[in-house]
């Protein structure tokens, strides 16, 4: 008995080595952990549960009979942060460059169904050179028998992607159906081809880095939601993130112990809008009031800054913001934050996460560029999102609200549940000086008529109470007391059920 029990822990042992003492050496030396050392840092101390620690290959060409490490590649199971489940897989780059054979993918198809059936989030830590190239087809198999779980685990279980080395090929697609993805600077990318062959075919010459490394995935392509330092950073904030999200779509995100009273009053709220309705204000300074302990959790800070999305809790109770900054191309909508906005307002309604919508809106960006790209499409997607929403959805117009953007950012007409203005407020089909040149074209020549003209427009549209008599405002309430009513208007909705006629699905505009 003695030496079956030394037997299992030596094989135990040798699966632990990974690709060996050398290997791991390379890979702590560009700056990465290992498969395992990323697991231990993502989940609670000693709470790891690993399965198939013995699997290995069937492949027998190219020399692959005489080279089966066990566990193939992936090390995967589940454990907890802070507590709470969370199923994982994460490639060994030390084995056979992390790629993905038949029985790797397996591995991982193993893991994702029990998420979804026991209703736990996927972390998947992608360092891999894609396809097993000696496995051919079985490897291009195992591929798509995971794609097809990332599109049934859609909406059913939180799935992020933490990329933490290569991601090529056919690869980046399994992340790009997950809710988030992160990376790792200087030490990860994804492509669908890389350099060399971008040079063959478009005669392009680019670096792996400019091609497809953290800044552009977080700054011009918005593929990835953010990027962290290393590998240590990037697994802390996850586990951040995760205290934010419900384990599934059956659950409730969690509710956490909070030390800040819903009741607390904000005075600064009050001068934070500046008189001149031109000057910029930082919209994350009233986020930061609102949320309890001041805590934002931002994702896809470094795209499309016009619109802020992320996570803050009120009461201790996940909400996810979607807030118009002034800051940026003074909070107009456009193409990219209107995508951007939609993505997070889908992922809150899959997920029973409350919205907030702070807004300060002077419109969608006129110009052939936004149009010719499909503003008029892209722009529906976060009308769209908002629209069929059924979560809590509590708005709160600090300053602009005009026009097609007005009706777009969470208003009573795409069934808001409490619609707030502040004083400072001005609902309008347009700004005062836009809608006089239309309306007085005939004295535009003429200073001073033009000025009693654009006086009379702001006096009657440049404020909440025409919406509010109309009862599209549900109150204009005090700069200062802003967290107290948010709050509240919560807690009023806890219990909130909105039913959609059936359907299929919907037919979003993509
Ligand atoms: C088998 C692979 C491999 C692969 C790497 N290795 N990629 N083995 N299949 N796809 C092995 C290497 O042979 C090497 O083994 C070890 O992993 C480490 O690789 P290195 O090249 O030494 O590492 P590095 O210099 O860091 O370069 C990493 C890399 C490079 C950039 C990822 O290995 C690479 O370009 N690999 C091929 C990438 C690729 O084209 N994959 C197919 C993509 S298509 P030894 O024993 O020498 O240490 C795809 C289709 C998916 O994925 C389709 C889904 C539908």
């Amino acid at each position: 008995m003695k030496d079956i029990v030394e037997q299992l822990e030596k094989r135990r042992g040798q699966a632990r080595l990974g690709g060996g003492e050398k290997r791991v050496a390379a890979q702590h030396a560009k700056g990465k952990l290992t498969a395992r050392e990323r697991i231990e840092l993502l989940l609670d101390e000693g709470s790891f549960e690993e399965y198939d620690m013995f699997v290995a290959h069937r492949a027998t060409e190219f020399g692959m009979a005489a080279n089966r490490p066990p566990g193939d590649g992936v090390v995967t199971g589940w454990g907890t942060v802070n507590g709470r489940q969370v199923y994982v897989f994460s490639q060994d780059f030390t084995v056979l460059g992390g790629s993905v054979s038949e029985t790797h993918g397996q591995k991982i198809c193993k893991i994702m169904d029990m998420a979804m059936q026991n209703g736990a989030p996927v972390v998947g830590i992608n360092d891999s050179g894609g396809a097993r190239i000696q496995e051919g087809v079985d490897s291009l198999a195992a591929y798509g028998e995971v794609f097809q779980r990332n599109i049934e685990a859609s909406g059913v279980v939180p799935q992020i992607s933490m990329i933490m080395g290569p991601c090529a090929g056919g690869a980046v697609y399994s992340p790009a159906m997950t809710d988030f993805i992160f990376m790792v600077k200087d030490s990860s990318y994804m492509f669908v081809t890389g350099p060399d062959v971008v040079k063959t075919v478009t005669n392009e010459v680019v670096t792996a880095e400019e091609l497809g490394g953290a800044s552009t995935h977080t700054k011009k392509s918005s593929v990835a939601d953010g990027a962290f330092e290393n590998d240590v950073e990037a697994l802390s904030e996850v586990r951040r993130l995760i205290d934010f999200l419900p384990l599934s779509n059956r659950e409730k995100p969690p509710v956490r112990p909070f030390f800040d009273s819903p009741d607390r009053i904000e005075e600064s709220l009050d001068t934070l809008v500046p008189a001149n309705p031109n000057q910029p204000y930082d919209m994350k300074e009233l986020i930061g009031k609102i949320a309890d302990e001041g805590d934002f959790y931002e994702i896809q800070k470094d795209f499309a800054g016009n619109i802020i999305t992320g996570f803050i809790r009120l009461e201790g109770q996940t909400v996810g913001v979607v807030a118009n900054q002034p800051m940026v191309l003074a909070g107009v909508l456009d193409i990219d934050s209107a995508r951007k906005g939609a993505r997070f307002v889908r992922f809150c309604d899959c997920f029973e996460i409350p919205i907030l919508s702070l807004v300060d809106v002077p419109g969608f960006l006129p110009g052939t560029a936004q149009e010719y790209d499909g503003v008029i499409k892209h722009g529906a997607k976060l009308l769209f999102a908002y629209g069929e929403a059924t979560v809590p959805k509590v708005t709160v117009i600090t300053r602009k609200a005009y026009g097609g953007a007005y009706v777009v950012m969470a208003s009573k007409h795409l069934k808001a549940d409490v619609n707030y203005a502040w004083p400072t407020s001005e609902i309008a089909v347009m700004g005062a000086k836009g809608a006089v040149e239309i309306l007085h074209r005939a004295d535009l020549g003429d200073a001073e008529k033009i000025a009693s003209h654009t006086a009379e427009y702001e006096d009657r549209f440049a404020n909440p109470f025409v919406a509010a008599e109309r009862g599209h405002i549900d109150e204009v309430i005090q700069p200062h007391s802003t967290r107290r009513r948010v709050c509240r208007a919560f807690a009023a909705l806890r219990r909130k059920k909105q039913d959609r006629p059936w359907k299929k699905h919907d037919n979003i505009p993509l």
